[in-house]
């Protein structure tokens, strides 16, 4: 994590607060450590791991982009088992307020963030993308767009990995995830009234997939493989190779 006692996340903690669509502003970067921590099981093993696999494939001078790279964890999970490799890593976020903590955050010459939609960004010559819990939040009729557009611009030998909620067809499997998330979110902290209020502000902002459909897009938009490599209740990561 970025920093060492990161401020509490209490944005969903008052009764009497008028609920609007989620965005990644000032007061989200302000506590987003201390959020997605306690939000998102898994997340603890799969940034330092993504960092783990990134930089054992990324070769001398090789590219990398963390897209949707909020304070920059990723970048500073894959910084950490660099060492002094030589390489260019290049973060990517639309939100002013997460790229300018990046910025803070990370302080090393082979690291550049940019403040800017990804949708935009080149990619050219790839080595490594990882895109950790952001496609959710780009509009469902531009995710192939965007994946098709990463295939295109990689290297043929690239790597990406994109981490993910993920919902479920069978019903009972479906509630059975989504209410031990529930429940761990609780064991973490958050009551009842913060987890209903976040969940209203996201259900428009956040569209969440079912595995198969992003096993079937990574497909449609060129690439060969694809497996899960790590799953924590209804949160999913995929390693994806041309
Ligand atoms: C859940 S956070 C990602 C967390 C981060 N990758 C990590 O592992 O710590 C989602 C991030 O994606 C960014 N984002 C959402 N849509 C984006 C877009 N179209 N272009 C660039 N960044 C975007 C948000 O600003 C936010 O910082």
């Amino acid at each position: 994590m970025p920093r060492d006692n990161p401020p509490r996340d209490t944005l969903y903690r008052d009764a009497d607060q008028q609920i609007v669509d989620f965005v990644f502003d000032e007061t989200v970067a302000g506590v987003f450590p201390d959020m997605i921590r306690r939000s998102v099981p898994g997340y603890e093993a799969v940034i330092p791991i993504t960092g783990l696999i990134a930089a054992r494939h990324l070769p001398d001078h090789g590219l990398a982009f963390d897209l949707g790279c909020s304070l920059g964890a990723t970048t500073l999970a894959m910084l950490r088992q660099l060492e002094a490799q030589p390489c260019r890593i290049v973060g990517v976020d639309n939100a002013p307020a997460m790229v300018e903590r990046a910025r803070e955050n990370v302080i090393d010459p082979r690291v550049s963030f940019r403040c800017e939609d990804l949708r935009d960004t080149n990619l050219a010559g790839a080595n490594v993308i990882l895109m950790n819990y952001v496609l959710q939040f780009l509009s469902p009729d531009d995710r192939l767009a965007v994946l098709t557009n990463m295939r295109r611009q990689m290297n043929p030998d690239g790597m990406l990995i994109v981490s993910e909620k993920i919902r479920f067809e069978d019903e009972f499997q479906d509630r059975l995830y989504d209410e031990t998330h529930l429940a761990w979110k609780r064991a973490n902290g958050y009551s009842d009234l913060e987890i209903s209020q976040k969940r209203s502000a996201l259900e428009k902002v956040m569209v969440v997939d079912t595995e198969g459909m992003h096993a079937q897009r990574f497909v449609a938009a060129g690439f060969g493989k694809c497996e899960t490599w790590f799953r924590c209740l209804n949160w999913a990561s995929f390693l994806v190779r041309p």
